[in-house]
């Protein structure tokens, strides 16, 4: 697969430069050089690797998981350039050929106006080219499980990237975006955030231990309840601290204790399974509250925005959580740390710390 030189990654329009240094930091650390290609607001980053095939070793070294900007990604064999609208198939089965097995095909866009309109395109083009590869053999039937799924990155009716990406290592859903119908009695489109990070963070096979009804919360800058909303929606106790008003409809349920206090002094009075904290503050202040919470094991579980500045925030964020990690590990506590750029983010991401990891 020595062909497999060159990175794509989907990320949010606006956040290139924040995934470029990310994919340029986190390649440099295995050992893969090559350097990031972008437009601004094109919604994605192209990475080539200076050595041939290196970013196979990239897209199978680094875990998708550790990159937080990136919403999905692939190791692409080729640009392929005024591709004949006649036959726009033969020239990438020719590619195809060329690549590992795949059982399916991921058809992707850019997450911007431009790759919206080319949806349709791309949707009828998907199955065509699906049914052609099958055809000639070129891709797997679809009982076979393969490691690898094949990407197609849309870029207009001619021009297309070509790629791979590990099953096991890479988002399930085209572009990484988690798309989720918004609740109608929740109070804020933020719940969509709590929600999307519990389907992103929390494993399956975990769901049911750490989002179990009777269990307790705090949510923190909580108003007027998205979060809370969500919490409760999982039949949970939750104390929701702001000093803004609560949605009355959510205080109705009686799961929900309002305290009007600050964030950033409440203590809880008994540690609780959830703390989550939605507080638009400076990222390094939300990061010494978590620090504190997690030293005096007031919870198990955490879910937290770190709201991002105008600039250097890839350096922010890598401050942040080394940050975390460090007082963690000096106190000797077990923990899983995990940060995301969410699709319902916007300029913040969003934080897992388990303090109760698996192994
Ligand atoms: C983005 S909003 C939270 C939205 C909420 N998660 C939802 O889903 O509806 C941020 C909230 O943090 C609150 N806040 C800001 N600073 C705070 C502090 N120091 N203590 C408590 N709440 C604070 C604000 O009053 C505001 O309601």
């Amino acid at each position: 697969m020595s062909e497999l030189n060159t990175l794509l990654l989907h990320c949010r329009s606006g956040f290139e430069k924040e995934c470029a240094a990310e994919i340029t930091t986190r390649c440099a650390e295995i050992g893969v050089y090559g350097y990031p290609q972008f437009e601004p607001a094109q919604g994605y980053v192209i990475y080539h690797c200076h050595e041939p095939g290196t970013a196979e070793v990239a897209i199978r070294k680094l875990r998708f998981r550790d990159l937080v900007f990136a919403r999905q990604w692939s190791a692409c064999v080729a640009r392929l350039e005024r591709l004949p609208s006649a036959d726009r198939i033969t020239p990438i089965a020719e590619q195809v050929a060329k690549m590992p097995s795949c059982s399916e095909v991921m058809i992707e866009v850019a997450d911007t106006t431009e790759g919206r309109e080319l949806q349709g395109f791309a949707r009828k083009f998907s199955s065509a080219l699906a049914q052609a590869l099958r055809q000639q053999s070129l891709l797997l039937p679809r009982k076979q499980r393969s490691q690898w799924r094949l990407h197609v990155m849309v870029i207009d009716g001619k021009t297309l990237w070509l790629g791979v990406a590990p099953v096991a290592n890479s988002s399930p859903h085209p572009m990484g975006i988690q798309r989720l119908k918004f609740p109608a009695a929740a109070p804020s489109r933020s719940t969509l955030k709590l929600e999307e990070a519990w389907h992103y963070f929390i494993p399956k096979r975990r769901r049911d231990e750490l989002l179990a009804g009777g269990m307790t919360a705090v949510d923190l800058g909580a108003a007027p309840g998205g979060w809370t909303w969500q919490l409760v929606n999982q039949h949970m106790f939750v104390i929701a601290v702001d000093n803004g008003p609560m949605n009355e409809d959510l205080m109705e349920s009686g799961q929900v204790e309002h305290r009007r206090e600050d964030a950033f002094t409440f203590a809880p009075p008994k540690p609780v399974d959830w703390m989550v904290c939605d507080v638009v503050d400076k990222p390094a202040r939300v990061t010494e509250l978590v620090v504190h919470w997690a030293l005096n094991g007031w919870c198990r579980n955490a879910i937290f925005n770190l709201k991002l500045p105008m600039k250097q925030r890839f350096d922010e964020v890598e401050d942040c959580l080394g940050r975390l990690r460090g007082e963690l590990a000096s106190a000797g506590i077990a923990y899983r740390l995990e940060a995301r750029h969410l699709y319902h983010d916007r300029e913040e991401i969003t934080c897992w710390l388990s303090l109760t990891p698996e192994n």
